[in-house]
């Protein structure tokens, strides 16, 4: 096993118990299995907000009032508790937290299997495990991308409009324009289908991290994680393909 995502990792060197930080979170996050959990936990938290978000995006169905008055709930919502757009921000702020450890963590658990590689020997792969290791790579530097482009695109209507065409709050109206230039749909479609790949083995790997899965209960965890991997793409996918097809407009 190499993968990325569900081997253990290796260091290569051990990690002498003198030289681990006194602080119990430093010394799990210094570790490969620290940094996995880390992976696992923050995984869980955005794989839980892309499944409220793809169900919100599908009151696209039922209409701009609907959708438009779901934004202005987002934003009013605990008001006056925490104020206009306060829950918001709180959920933002533990999103781009979850966003940076994911990535950091990924990043470093990469480094420590590269430098633990036998040089030298010609190491058999297990095809499978190597090939989903890539494409969790890849597919998570496109999210990471698809993620900066996305705020900037409709949060903040700085990329992806003609000046004039964006308005705030008004979600309807801006994916019905967003949707009907060609490039921005086909950047949608493909980030998409890299979110699904990435859900697919990633929620598997969560899974196995946490130690939930058990032999019997594996082949039920790998097609619970697939099932959920392609309700999503199909959920996020569908408002997109409707406006481009004209049903929406
Ligand atoms: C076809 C797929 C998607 C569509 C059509 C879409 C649409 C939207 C829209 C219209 C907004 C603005 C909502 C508002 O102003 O209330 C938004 C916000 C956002 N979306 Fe998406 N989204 C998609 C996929 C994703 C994915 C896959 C992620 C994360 C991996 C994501 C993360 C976000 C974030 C972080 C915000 C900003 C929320 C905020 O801070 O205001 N979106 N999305």
């Amino acid at each position: 096993m190499n993968s990325l995502a569900t081997a253990p990792a290796k260091t290569g060197r051990a990690i002498k118990p003198g030289r681990l930080p006194g602080n119990p979170a430093l010394a799990l996050w210094s570790t490969p299995i620290g940094k996995k959990v880390v992976m696992a936990v923050t995984g869980g938290i955005l794989v839980l907000f892309v499944i409220v978000h793809m169900i919100g995006n599908l009151k696209m169905f039922a209409g701009a009032e609907t959708i438009d008055a779901y934004a202005r709930f987002l934003r009013e919502v605990a008001q006056p508790e925490l104020g206009y757009s306060g829950l918001l921000w709180i959920v933002r702020i533990i999103l781009l937290v979850s966003v940076v450890l994911h990535i950091v963590a990924a990043a470093q658990l990469n480094r420590m299997n590269r430098l633990a590689r036998p040089v030298g020997y010609e190491v058999k792969k297990n095809i499978a495990t190597s090939y989903a290791a890539v494409l969790m790579g890849w597919g998570g530097v496109l999210l990471a991308i698809f993620i900066v482009f996305h705020i900037l695109h409709f949060t903040l209507g700085a990329v992806g409009f003609k000046p004039g065409q964006y308005e705030d709050l008004q979600v309807y109206h801006n994916m019905i324009i967003a949707f009907h230039v060609w490039w921005i749909f086909a950047f949608y479609m493909v980030s998409m289908v890299a979110l699904c790949f990435h859900l697919d083995h990633g929620i598997w790997s969560m899974l196995h991290t946490l130690g939930w899965n058990t032999r019997k209960n594996r082949r039920t965890l790998r097609a619970l994680s697939r099932l959920i991997a392609v309700v999503v793409f199909l959920g996020f996918i569908s408002a997109p393909i409707a406006v481009m097809a004209g049903w929406l407009h």
